[in-house]
């Protein structure tokens, strides 16, 4: 018998979070590397669904894109989904705090406010961690300093299988970058550094590895 197409759950982008129509805060985040494990992911015969931050990159083709601009529209995008994937990748740089209100018409310069009152943003990858049940999941960690403390630190606070750990502010890694050097720290303690290599030979790698450890999930389930 055939075996079924392994169910992918990627979140890729940056977030959104506006404070009137016109201003909002968010990050660097270009996507490329959601979108590079994406399409490897597509290559490998998975089913995807790309629940993406707003990006300028094409829809993968095969993908099933789910379009959410907030970190509340990725949240419960990707809570629909979550209970029907085999693997979760959350490769998106959410931003963790959002303006408490949103003015619903532009607010004049002269009477904006300096300092925009903030509230934190719920935090995906680690509610999705405390509902898993057969769930394999990986998440990321961008990290100016002290990446792998910080990454090992998010294996645990977030339940994750793996956290691929990503030092950004460096030349050719990172946000924007088309090509990136990553550390692959496991649950069992297992460590692997990958590239320097392009975001798309990265995401053929890590889904190749990711296969051989579903394999082993899914036939225990
Ligand atoms: N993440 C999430 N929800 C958030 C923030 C982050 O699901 N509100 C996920 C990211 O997609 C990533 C992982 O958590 O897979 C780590 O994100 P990162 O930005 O490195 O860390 P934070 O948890 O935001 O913590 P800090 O900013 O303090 O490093």
């Amino acid at each position: 018998m055939k075996a079924r197409p392994i169910r992918c759950l990627i979140s890729a982008g940056p977030t959104r979070e506006y404070f009137d129509p016109v201003r909002y805060v968010s990050n660097p985040s270009t996507g490329k590397m959601g979108y590079a494990l994406a399409e490897a992911a597509i290559e490998a015969g998975w089913e995807v669904d790309l629940v993406s931050g707003p990006v300028s990159l094409p829809a993968p083709e095969g993908a099933c894109v789910h379009s959410v601009m907030t970190g509340a529209e990725m949240f419960e995008s990707i809570g629909k989904l979550f209970g029907e994937c085999d693997i979760l990748i959350m490769t998106a740089a959410l931003i963790d705090f959002r303006p408490r209100s949103k003015a619903a018409h532009k607010v004049k310069k002269d009477v904006l406010d300096m300092v925009v009152d903030m509230e934190p943003v719920v935090d995906v990858l680690a509610t999705m961690g405390k509902l898993k049940t057969t769930q394999f999941i990986v998440g990321f960690a961008a990290e100016t300093n002290d990446v792998e403390v910080y990454a090992r630190r998010k294996l645990e606070t977030k339940n994750a299988d793996y956290i691929v750990a990503n030092q950004i502010g460096v030349e050719g890694s990172g946000f924007g970058s088309d090509d990136n050097e990553i550390i692959l720290l496991g649950r069992d303690g297992s460590r692997r550094v990958m590239g320097p290599a392009s975001k798309r030979a990265l995401g053929t790698d890590l889904v190749a590895q990711f296969q051989v450890e579903l394999d082993t999930h899914l036939s225990l389930k």
